[in-house]
């Protein structure tokens, strides 16, 4: 190798993060899985459905262990078996969530248990498992949602989740002088996140709603940007739509 070649390649290494990225077997996940990893950084993908996880980084050359975002122990696990196996973590991705939309009087109250425990519990317990491991700083960005900055029908309980995952990092960020905290939020993008839900009327009105969907691969753009800034500049939130929606 040459020398040039050599010094590229070492900046190269240097730049590149480790990024442990929840819900990584699906949607937004796996396309910034794959955003990332073609970005050069080191990813650590994680999930319910590990099968799909070992299909993902036998392809784009992560790693993977199974995630239940649900368990404080799971993740712990999860993030123990990345510093083990990187040595450190440079950035978590609390990407996992679940929207299962229905009308508040349709007393669904299993899936606002759910809602609840994926998507505020889960964002608690990766931040818990990770925030004594960053050895330097560190970087955690949350996946929120346009429904954390406005209430839609069928999305009353979706959206409180949406809105604690903006104020908790909110709080999270002004704690800190070494910690770099990113929302992302996105619009309507191409995944499998209304398949969770069960109620009829959810459904055909989410049937119009994401006919404008963008790709996931949108997203895991505006994770890549948000990571790739310098040490000092922490891009606090991202908001991304399709152009289309209102
Ligand atoms: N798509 C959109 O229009 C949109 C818009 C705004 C915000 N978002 C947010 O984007 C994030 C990703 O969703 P998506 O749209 O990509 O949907 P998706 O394709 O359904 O992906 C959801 C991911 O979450 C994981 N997950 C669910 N429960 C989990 C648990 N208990 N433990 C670990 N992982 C779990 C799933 O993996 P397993 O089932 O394998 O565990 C899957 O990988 C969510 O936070 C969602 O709220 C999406």
């Amino acid at each position: 190798m040459s020398w040039l070649a050599s010094f590229a390649l070492a900046i190269v290494v240097a730049m590149s993060k480790v990024v442990l990225i929840s819900g990584a077997s699906s949607g937004i996940g796996e396309a910034t899985a794959r955003v990332l990893a073609a970005a050069g950084h080191q990813v650590f993908l994680g999930a319910r459905r590990v099968d799909r996880l070992e299909a993902l980084a036998s392809e784009i050359g992560g790693a993977y262990a199974p995630l239940d975002v649900t368990s404080r122990e799971s993740f712990q696990s999860f993030v123990d078996a990345a510093v083990e196996r990187y040595g450190r973590v440079d950035v978590l991705v609390n990407n996992a969530g679940v929207m299962p939309l229905s009308l508040m009087s349709s007393l669904k109250v299993d899936e606002w248990d759910r809602m609840v425990d994926v998507n505020i519990r889960g964002v608690l317990n990766g931040i818990a498992a990770v925030l004594p491991r960053f050895a330097d700083g560190g970087h955690i960005v949350n996946v929120a949602s346009i429904a954390a900055h406005m209430v839609m029908p069928t999305a009353a309980v979706y959206c409180a989740t949406k809105y604690a995952v903006w104020a908790l990092s909110e709080g999270l960020r002004q704690e800190r002088d070494d910690l770099r905290v990113t929302v992302i939020s996105p619009g309507v993008t191409e995944s499998e996140l209304a398949d969770t839900i069960t109620e009829d009327y959810a459904t055909s009105l989410m049937e119009d709603f994401r006919k404008i969907a963008l790709p996931a691969s949108a997203i895991g753009d505006a994770i890549a940007y948000a990571i790739s800034q310098p040490a000092e500049v922490d891009v606090n939130e991202i908001v991304v739509r399709p152009v289309s929606q209102r």
